[in-house]
């Protein structure tokens, strides 16, 4: 069993995704170990209690520097023999300290079609605004290894979603997140706990 650590700052339905998936079978290689939030009241830690896993808050606030925080957070994660990390909608971003400690094993979803909408500044909703705001016809949502550069990674999974003429951010939000976040991101962890990603020339190679 691979485990898996999951950052959340939110909602949690990308966590939820992954305990549904886990618990129907459809992820038989991993386990979340635990659960770590970057605030205090996240749903998703209301998630993790229900699913019987260890939730944590672990603030970049409550630290002096970057090193110290990303000293406890992999300290946290060592604890727990965590083996691969999954931003579920984690909103803090991670410098070389992590990254490199968990090197082509920590994997984020952005919901957007990188590399269209993504980097610094777009996040959450900002993200349905922006792709609104150009009038694209087509979005959705990416699933790729977490790299120094935001959003850069090499891709491992991507889905397609159709925007509609009278979506809101959040009605498109939702949708992204119904019809490929909630899909792609358990695959990719499926993919992962089953030794099928291999990463070359920064891109995904993915094993039969
Ligand atoms: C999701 O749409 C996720 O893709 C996005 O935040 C939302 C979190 O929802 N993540 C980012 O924008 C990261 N750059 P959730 O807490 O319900 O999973």
């Amino acid at each position: 069993m691979v485990r898996i650590g999951v950052l959340v700052s939110g909602g949690g339905t990308n966590l939820q995704a992954i305990i549904d998936n886990i618990k129907s079978g459809y992820i038989s290689s991993g386990e979340i170990a635990a659960v770590v939030s970057s605030k205090e009241g996240a749903f998703a830690l209301e998630r993790a209690k229900n699913a019987g896993i260890p939730g944590k808050v672990i603030a970049r606030k409550s630290f002096p520097s970057e090193d110290e925080y990303e000293e406890e957070m992999i300290r946290h994660f060592k604890s727990y023999n965590v083996e691969l990390i999954v931003l579920a909608g984690f909103m803090t971003i991670l410098s070389g300290k992590f990254i490199n400690a968990y090197k082509n094993r920590i994997i984020n979803v952005h919901p957007a079609l990188i590399p269209s909408f993504c980097g610094d500044g777009f996040y959450g909703l900002k993200v349905h605004e922006a792709a609104l705001a150009k009038g694209v016809k087509v979005t959705g949502a990416t699933v790729h290894f977490v790299t120094e550069e935001t959003d850069a990674g090499p891709i491992i999974l991507q889905k397609a979603v159709d925007v509609e003429d009278d979506d809101t951010p959040e009605i498109l939000q939702k949708r992204v997140m119904e019809q490929a976040e909630w899909k792609i991101l358990p695959e990719a962890v499926k993919l992962f706990t089953e030794g099928r990603l291999e990463v070359r020339d920064n891109k995904v190679w993915r094993k039969k």
